[in-house]
């Protein structure tokens, strides 16, 4: 979809994506850049060429297609696949030299019997309290690797995943331990890979001890800290902005009220602007008249409901025009709107506002 004739767009500056890598990497570690979900939904390919740009030595995807993807455009930095590839998809994969995780016996199987003989370096996943992927339990490791190591593949990593590195410091810590309790015992029984990591942009900042070999950074690698106020005096550079333009204005009287359901009602005689924005496009409705948009370098409130396409704001006493820029996600002037403010009024995270921003939108780089 091409946006050709609406005025909305997703702006995305490049540089930003090199400055946020260069911050966020360690000199001891490598720097893995996670793309998956369309790049946090900035555009998985600009992204990931920028981010090896800014130093990153690895992506990560969540699927075997965005690997594809990413490898028809001609990117050939390793790049793991953080989850095991799904039965039937283990030819292509291997084929365009995609990193596997592994964690099952079953995609032990199937990868090995795929290998056929060649040589693959593979990722083993242990789940150290996450709960979503990899072995449970930690102890059941070291018996892994060596039917891997039996399977005639190769160990080139080790890895864990934190549930809640950006807020509560003894749970990492927890994780983290037992990890390393696994990687002893790998030791002991002659496994040693050349990469651990664990770190997501959480760990990173806020656990140096998790960096190990290799962290893998999501969300920071976007500019937006992994949790609201974290990593805020880091110096990250939000790389988005979501930007409209006014398409009509109307003035309407006091106790006049706007959208679907009529749930707003104008408190003052006053301007109310309409912006061909809406939740198709990946604007919560959840934001219905409590998120603000900028115009003119002002703050003016969602009047009622977010509808499909359209979207009003109570502009008060600004004099708001037909053309105006609209602001939904960024800066403009003195103020700035940023994903997790807005992911706070839809009780989300910053996460899912960016990642869900929609296919009709198009991106437009700069840098
Ligand atoms: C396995 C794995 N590693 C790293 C990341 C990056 O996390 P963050 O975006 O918090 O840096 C993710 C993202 O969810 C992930 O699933």
């Amino acid at each position: 979809m091409t946006g050709r004739f609406r005025p909305t767009r997703v702006d995305v500056d490049l540089d930003a994506i090199r400055h946020n890598v260069k911050l966020m990497k360690p000199a001891t570690a490598e720097l893995l850049a996670v793309v998956k979900g369309d790049g946090y939904g900035h555009g998985a390919l600009a992204v990931a060429r920028a981010a090896l740009q800014g130093g990153a030595t690895w992506l990560g995807v969540a699927l075997v297609e965005e690997g594809l993807a990413l490898r028809d455009a001609g990117i050939e930095a390793p790049v793991l696949v953080l989850s095991e590839f799904p039965r039937g998809a283990e030819h292509d994969a291997l084929e365009a030299g995609l990193t596997p995780s592994l964690f099952t016996q079953l995609g032990l199987e199937a990868l090995s019997g795929a290998a056929a003989g060649r040589s693959v370096r593979v990722h083993v996943k242990v789940d150290t309290g996450m709960h979503r992927v990899g072995i449970w339990p930690p102890e059941d490791a070291v018996g892994y690797l060596d039917r891997v190591a039996a399977a005639g593949l190769e160990l080139e990593g080790l890895w864990t995943h934190f549930a809640k590195s950006e807020e509560d410091p003894p749970t990492t810590e927890g994780q983290l331990g037992r990890f390393l309790g696994v990687v002893e015992a790998a030791r002991a029984a002659g496994h040693v890979p050349r990469l651990l990591h664990a770190a997501n942009s959480g760990a990173t900042i806020r656990h140096p001890a998790s960096h190990l070999d290799l962290i893998r950074v999501g969300i920071a690698t976007y500019g937006i800290g992994p949790g609201p106020g974290v990593g805020d005096d880091l110096g990250l550079r939000p790389a988005l902005a979501w930007r409209s333009a006014v398409t009509m204005t109307k003035r309407l009287a006091a106790g006049e009220r706007i959208s679907y359901g009529h749930r707003y009602e104008m408190a003052a005689e006053g301007l109310v602007a309409t912006v061909p924005v809406g939740y198709a496009d990946g604007y919560p409705r959840a934001v219905s008249s409590r998120a603000d948009v900028l115009i003119r370098g002002r703050r003016c409130r969602v009047a009622g409901a977010v509808t499909m396409d359209q979207l009003m704001v109570d502009c008060g006493d600004l004099g708001a025009q037909p053309g105006d820029e609209v602001v939904l996600l960024g800066p403009q002037g003195n103020e700035h709107v940023s994903a997790w403010e807005l992911a706070g009024h839809a009780d989300t995270i910053a996460y899912e506002i960016v990642t869900r921003i929609g296919e009709r939108v198009p991106r437009e780089y700069a840098g």
